[in-house]
């Protein structure tokens, strides 16, 4: 199968509101960042407003729905404080993600298919709005055919065990995770649905993700604002662009 377009790539400016906060005062500004990455190349920006706010802030969410010249997708967890702050800015995307206080980022996927009525009232205001809605999910053909079901146009499938797995060089459960996800996207986008991919990814981890066909976006955030102290943001960013395009060219 020929890919199905440009994968695009959505840089996650969250950790930068961490440094920021690091120090409570106003630097370094996600704002500044974000519109420097799309000075580089990223195609959208991702922001997960969490719940307790220990990272990007409300006011951020102001400034990047202001300012954004790339589409926002604003990540968030199911909740009616959430569905508000959605509303009133009507951002480009938002990405359903599941949410625990004492995670230290986004462990798992959402559970679609055990509150499938609930998200289904839950998105139905939010793709009214114009939204288009995505679900942050394991690659699990159960929670897939629910987030289809629901009426989500996306699912971003969680990349993270397959990081892990790499990182601490287990190689057979990485390869495992890799099929999962290859056999994944192409059954999501069988049922019509748009597939991105994220969580954990480097520049050691991505192409084997960015080579699969279905995979329209992903979204990477952790790993680009790390290596932007040794290179800076730019050449960050240009990097995984560069790695991203060599293996879409197969
Ligand atoms: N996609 C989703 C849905 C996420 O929750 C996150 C982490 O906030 C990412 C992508 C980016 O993950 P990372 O920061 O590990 O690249």
């Amino acid at each position: 199968m020929q890919p199905l377009g440009k994968l695009r790539l959505g840089v996650n400016i969250d950790h930068v509101a961490t440094v920021r906060n690091a120090r409570g005062g106003a630097y370094p500004d996600p704002l500044r960042a974000a519109k420097l990455a799309e000075d580089f190349g990223a195609d959208g920006i991702t922001a997960h407003l969490r719940e307790d706010r220990r990272h990007i802030s409300d006011a951020d969410i102001d400034g990047l729905a202001r300012a954004l010249t790339v589409p926002l997708n604003f990540e968030m967890a199911a909740t009616a404080e959430m569905q508000a702050i959605a509303l009133k800015h009507k951002p480009h995307a938002v990405c359903l993600v599941p949410e625990k206080r004492e995670e230290r980022t986004t462990e798992g996927g959402l559970e679609v298919a055990r509150e499938e009525n609930r998200l289904a009232h839950f998105i139905a205001p939010l793709r009214d709005a114009g939204c288009r809605v995505s679900i942050f999910i394991a690659a699990d053909r159960k929670q897939i055919e629910a987030a289809a079901r629901i009426g989500a146009q996306v699912i971003e499938l969680h990349t993270g065990a397959y990081c892990d797995a790499h990182a601490e060089g287990r190689f057979e459960e990485r390869d495992a995770e890799l099929e999962a996800l290859r056999e994944m996207s192409a059954y999501a986008h069988s049922l019509g649905l748009e597939v991105h991919a994220g969580h954990g990814l480097t520049y050691d981890t991505v192409k084997p993700i960015a080579a699969f066909p279905e995979v329209m976006e992903l979204n990477i955030g952790h790993f680009i604002i790390g290596e932007a102290i040794f290179r800076g943001l730019g050449p960050a960013i240009e990097e995984m662009r560069r790695l991203m395009d060599e293996a879409r060219e197969g």
